[in-house]
């Protein structure tokens, strides 16, 4: 069955926006869960622009469902990792030099790092998953590492001008998932998904979990914009 990560970096966003403690992401988790997520998303990125350590080690202890925890390759994230267990890791591109023409993570240029790291991630029993472009020589790659997943990026799809490169770029996924799984890689998918284009990459054979955040928060945001006004006007009503 396909499964749903829910991103929940941007509700850390908007803290950080004011270096508070709200919105509280591991609020934001667990009730993301009650809602039906599968797993929980969150990326730790070098520079801490919005999830923090300290909401990794308690989304550790509180995420019932699965925690995959993005990102990059280096030695401080893998060190992090390894004392936090995620449920699964996604290696993501931090550094312009990690990136392939279309956004994903290039295996194909540094073979024997990543698979390094994914060879002491998942000695420690936490499975990687890369993000790749569904590129078949990135693909091909990804089996070499021996990474168990991929995550193909659907940010070309999702951001398609028009049908008919839409058309193409579904294409591309559908052949990168019947590629990936036919050598012994589990496959997900994630980047730019959305209410409206969601529904042709959730039919893909093979398909497990799609990571989908924006555009979640951002219905979010709205759909809770009204309730929230009230309960101010009530506060401010004595
Ligand atoms: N998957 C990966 C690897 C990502 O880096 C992101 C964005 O953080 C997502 C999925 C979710 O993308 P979006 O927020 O566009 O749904």
């Amino acid at each position: 069955m396909l499964t749903l990560g829910v991103n929940i970096d941007h509700v850390a966003t908007i803290r950080q926006a004011r270096r508070t403690v709200e919105p509280d992401p591991v609020a934001a988790a667990v009730l993301a869960e009650l809602g039906g997520a599968d797993g929980i998303t969150v990326h730790l990125r070098e520079d801490r622009r919005h999830i923090q350590d300290r909401d990794l080690q308690i989304l550790r202890q509180t995420v019932r469902t699965h925690l995959n925890l993005e990102m990059a390759a280096t030695p401080e994230m893998v060190e992090i990792a390894l004392a936090v267990k995620p449920d699964y890791v996604t290696l993501v591109p931090e550094r312009r030099e990690e990136v392939t023409t279309e956004g994903g993570l290039d295996i194909v240029g540094q073979r024997d790092r990543m698979a390094a790291v994914v060879a002491q991630l998942q000695a420690a029993g936490i499975p990687v998953s890369l993000f790749i472009d569904p590129d078949p020589a990135q693909i091909a790659a990804s089996a070499q590492v021996k990474a168990q997943f991929i995550e193909l990026h659907t940010g070309r799809y999702a951001e398609a001008a028009n049908e008919m490169i839409r058309g193409k770029e579904l294409a591309l996924l559908s052949e990168g998932c019947a590629q990936a799984i036919a050598l012994g890689l589990r496959v997900n998918a994630g980047h730019g998904l959305t209410y409206w284009n969601v529904q042709p990459v959730a039919q893909l054979t093979g398909m497990e979990e799609l990571n989908i955040g924006h555009t979640i928060i951002s219905r979010a945001v709205l759909v809770g914009i009204e309730r929230a006004v009230r309960e101010m006007k009530q506060a401010i009503s004595g």
